[in-house]
């Protein structure tokens, strides 16, 4: 055992050091595993959403299922009748707009310009209920696509505020009772 000044406590000498070679550090075994487990967090935190899920392969794939199950969910039949017949052509730029969100290249962009979403959205009705159907979608598809758990969250999580955002229909009014 030795005492650790930055951990204020006795800790098991880091192995290279019993072996009489000091390593670069202070020798410390538990404050080495714990300086490796925050720069590993800190890495992880580094990567974009895009490198994390898995680049454009996985990202064309979470796209082709949020369309997927537009078209099959009945319960999605209000936004999917918003859109048009195929869904082709949508898919291909919701990619590109995904890809730049992401982190990625900013493909969107290269195309059509600064995306200005809420503005696109305004020829549509756009309220909770179909802010809801669409978040529907995009979980279902992200429960499919995404193996990882936390980053499954972080994406719902950020979706979620785009498409608060998109609400563009007045709610809430309740008409007050008027005397006959
Ligand atoms: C809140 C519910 C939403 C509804 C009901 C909705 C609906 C629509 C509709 C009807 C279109 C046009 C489709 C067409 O041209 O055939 C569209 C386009 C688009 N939406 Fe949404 N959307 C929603 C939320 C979102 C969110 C959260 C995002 C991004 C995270 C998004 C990204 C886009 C993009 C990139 C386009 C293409 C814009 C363009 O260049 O024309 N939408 N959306």
């Amino acid at each position: 055992m030795r005492w650790c000044r930055k951990l204020r406590r006795k800790i098991p000498l880091d192995p290279p050091f019993i072996k009489g070679k000091p390593t670069a550090d202070h020798g410390c075994f538990l404050f080495n595993i714990v300086e490796k487990l925050l720069s590993l967090q800190s890495e992880i935190q580094q990567r974009t959403h895009y490198q994390r899920i898995g680049g454009e392969p996985v990202l064309r794939e979470l796209v082709h299922r949020f369309y997927a199950i537009m078209d099959e969910l009945p319960e999605a039949y209000g936004i999917r009748r918003m859109h048009a017949a195929s869904l082709d052509e949508m898919e291909q730029k919701f990619f590109e707009f995904l890809s730049g969100w992401t982190g990625g290249p900013q493909l969107y962009v290269e195309h059509y310009g600064h995306p200005r979403l809420r503005m696109r959205h305004l020829p549509f009705s756009i309220g909770r209920g179909e802010r809801d159907q669409w978040m529907l979608c995009m979980n279902q598809a992200l429960n499919e696509v995404v193996q990882d758990e936390a980053l499954r969250r972080e994406l719902s999580g950020a979706f979620a505020k785009v498409a608060e955002h998109m609400r563009n229909r007045a709610e809430n009014i309740i008409p007050l009772p008027l005397a006959n």
